[in-house]
């Protein structure tokens, strides 16, 4: 397997009535097992406490997923100097050798994709597609950075030889790292910050969301039946006031991975930032944060496209994307128009369980649902509603697709992520105005144009200050190695996940020359 031969996974066909029904078993299976229980896993010991982190299924609030264990600072302490003292055995490892635990874990969940689908649908409340789409870009992970590290460790990154003498740059493991994945993509992106840490060579704490340790330990599983030798991963689930900023702080952690919202980043990016005693290096961090990203569409725009590129992008997942498109700015010559595409569209959508693959599901939990409410209690005061606002089924967080037209740049409901199925709609004069609007935020992740007119897309690539744009049509949805994918501002660090250069965020660059 070589980096030039990586194809992206396929997803699953569910027009085929046989796809259906082979992931509604692996559905019911998974359910009749349930509730799970998750150990901690240190240097291959499975640790069980007796405080628990509860994980609920979003669709019904009454079924609980898993009881997963609880680390304290001793366990998180044992953590590290496990991960310490097997980075040294690690470290010596070949790229080829790494790879090849991360193709293995690929060819197992390629096998048994619609398990993990039937889990991310139980645990996060996700429909077929969005499920089965996670699954996909896991895998790409897996396949990309197996061969990505390869690749970068024969590569010679264009460093040259002069006469007599010989010059080598190669990349070298930073040491254990400290993995902190999001809850919105609790397979995926816990797979991406896992797998391109330790197949690059190092040793790693994975602290999996709270909402979702579920699925995170299902990845485990499969990395450990890879053959992953002990240590190098260790499973440390635990409340983030217990162990969060120990870890960070802790003099031997040497990077952070973090992809979660905006003020935890930069929380976790104040701690990385001080010296602990005893420490001997300047940690690196790479946090990918939030997003209030934005479509911004023009009068020659094709409308029918822009209009279900505003829906794909605003509403799967329940707008639960860092990449959510949850702001969208319509020049006024074209506004009801596109207006009235997007509600007739949107009226389409069905809401409910993601186990009858309706297209909205529920918000992830309690907390996400009021937080969802009060912005679209502040939206009706900013705006006028046009569509949604209610609440669904409460045997689940269901919130309707909702719409706010008339809404303003500086309006609270354009300028903080809802993390929810809510868009605000804002007019303006021209393209011109509306890139302005587009530009007026904290964030910088994903941005959409709709034109049919090249020199404006050629200006809004320049003009458009965002990680992530996409022109004529959706936002969501980045392809490993594809659409490597970061933003600028206060969106993160814009580490390119899903690129090749990603992989040396987690190693150092040691020159070496001979003399001939
Ligand atoms: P969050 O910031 O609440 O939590 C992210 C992770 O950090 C979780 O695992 C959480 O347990 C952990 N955490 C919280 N406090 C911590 C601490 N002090 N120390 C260590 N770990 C700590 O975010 P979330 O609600 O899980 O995810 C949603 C957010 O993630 C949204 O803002 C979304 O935009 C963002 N996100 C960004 C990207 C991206 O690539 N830019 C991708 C997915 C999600
Ligand atoms: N990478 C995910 C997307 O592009 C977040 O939607």
């Amino acid at each position: 397997r070589t980096f030039e031969t990586f194809v992206n996974e396929p997803n699953t066909d569910f027009e085929k009535g046989s796809e259906v029904k082979a992931l509604q078993r692996a559905i019911a299976k998974i359910k009749k097992d349930l509730p799970q229980q998750y150990p901690l896993v240190i240097g291959g010991e499975r640790i069980y406490t007796d405080e628990k982190i509860h994980s609920i299924n979003p669709a019904k609030k009454d079924k609980v997923v898993g009881y997963a264990s609880k680390a304290n600072k001793d366990h998180a302490e044992k953590a590290l100097q496990v991960a310490t003292e097997t980075f040294k055995s690690w470290k010596q490892t070949t790229a080829e050798e790494r790879a090849e635990y991360l193709f293995k874990a690929a060819d197992i969940m390629r096998e048994r994709r619609h398990e993990f689908s039937a889990t991310l649908i139980l645990e996060a409340g996700k429909n077929y597609e969005e499920a089965d789409a996670e699954v996909s870009e896991a895998i790409d992970f897996l396949e990309f950075y197996g061969r990505s590290a390869i690749k970068l460790e024969s590569d010679n990154h264009d460093v040259k030889s002069i006469e007599g003498e010989r010059n080598r740059l190669k990349y070298v493991p930073l040491g254990v790292g400290f993995i902190i994945p999001p809850w919105n993509f609790p397979l995926a992106i816990c797979i991406g910050l896992t797998a391109s840490a330790v197949v690059t060579g190092n040793t790693t704490l994975l602290k999996p969301a709270s909402l979702t340790p579920g699925i995170a330990y299902k990845f485990f599983e499969i990395i450990e039946e890879a053959g992953l030798p002990d240590g190098v991963i260790n499973f440390v689930t635990g409340d983030s006031s217990e162990i969060g900023d120990y870890l960070t702080g802790h003099p031997k952690t040497r990077f952070v991975s973090f992809t979660g919202s905006k003020d935890v980043g930069l929380h976790i990016n104040e701690i990385v930032g001080r010296t602990a005693e005893g420490q001997i290096w300047i940690k690196r961090l790479n946090a990918e944060m939030g997003g209030k990203d934005g479509i911004v569409i023009d009068e020659t725009a094709d409308l029918e496209a822009a209009a279900q590129a505003i829906i794909d992008s605003g509403f799967t997942f329940q707008g639960q994307k860092c990449s959510a498109g949850s702001r969208v700015v319509v020049v006024e010559s074209v506004y009801d128009e596109l207006i009235e595409k997007v509600v007739d569209r949107a009226k389409q959508i069905t809401v409910g369980n993601g186990e009858e693959n309706n297209f909205v599901g529920p918000v992830i939990d309690q907390k996400a649902y009021n937080k969802i409410l009060e912005y679209i209690e502040i939206g009706k005061k900013e705006a006028k509603l046009v569509l949604g606002g209610n609440t669904g089924d409460d045997e689940g967080y269901y919130i309707e697709p909702t719409i706010f037209i008339d809404a303003e740049k500086d309006d609270v409901i354009m300028q903080e992520e809802i993390f929810g199925p809510v868009i605000a709609i804002a007019k303006a004069k021209d393209w011109e105005e509306a890139i302005d609007i587009y530009n007026s935020t904290d964030y910088g992740l994903t941005g959409g144009f709709f034109s049919s007119e090249q020199s404006r897309i050629d200006q809004a690539v320049n003009k458009m200050h965002c990680g992530n744009l996409y022109i004529n049509r959706n936002i969501t949805g980045a392809l490993v190695g594809v659409h490597p994918f970061g933003g600028f501002n206060l969106s993160g660090t814009d580490s390119k996940a899903g690129s090749y250069d990603y992989l040396k965020l987690f190693s150092q660059g040691k020159l070496y020359t001979q003399k001939l």
